[in-house]
């Protein structure tokens, strides 16, 4: 597996440490974009780090943390070529992958709990695109 890009805002930041933990253990690797710290920042400069490192194939995938996982998808969202899907369960997790080729899951800190959260980013990484040519036809009209 290509690099993964991960970021947070502060909301984020505890779950994103435990997300980091599995990603080592896994041997998966990573690059975080921040932030470092629980010091309140402004979620949509997270989502863009992460969003331009995936959009310009730096990282394959990515994956995004605040406290709704709301914002710091809208914002991932904004940048071309960008699919952050907002994942909270894990047939979620599975469907995006498969029919959306998602790039990017984002995730709310105080809506799920770490093992959850694992899980989902477990199923995301490892979950491939279907490449049904319905899919690859809906995706291309995302970018139109
Ligand atoms: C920060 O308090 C909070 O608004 C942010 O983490 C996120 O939930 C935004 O969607």
């Amino acid at each position: 597996m290509h690099m993964i890009a991960i970021g947070c805002d502060h909301g984020g930041y505890q779950l994103k440490q435990e997300i980091i933990k599995y990603l080592e253990e896994q041997n998966i690797a990573y690059k975080d974009y921040g932030c470092y710290d629980e010091a309140s920042v402004d979620y949509p400069v997270y989502a863009k780090k992460v969003a331009n490192a995936v959009a310009s194939k730096e990282a394959e995938k990515g994956i995004l943390i605040c406290g709704t996982g709301i914002g710091i998808s809208i914002a991932a969202n904004k940048v071309k070529g960008v699919r952050a899907a907002l994942c909270h369960d894990c047939f979620s997790a599975q469907a995006t992958r498969e029919h959306n080729d998602a790039n990017i899951v984002a995730m709310g800190a105080r809506v799920i709990g770490p093992g959850l959260a694992v899980k989902i980013v477990d199923i995301f990484l490892h979950t491939p695109f279907s490449n049904d040519e319905r899919h690859v036809r809906r995706i291309a009209q995302i970018e139109e």
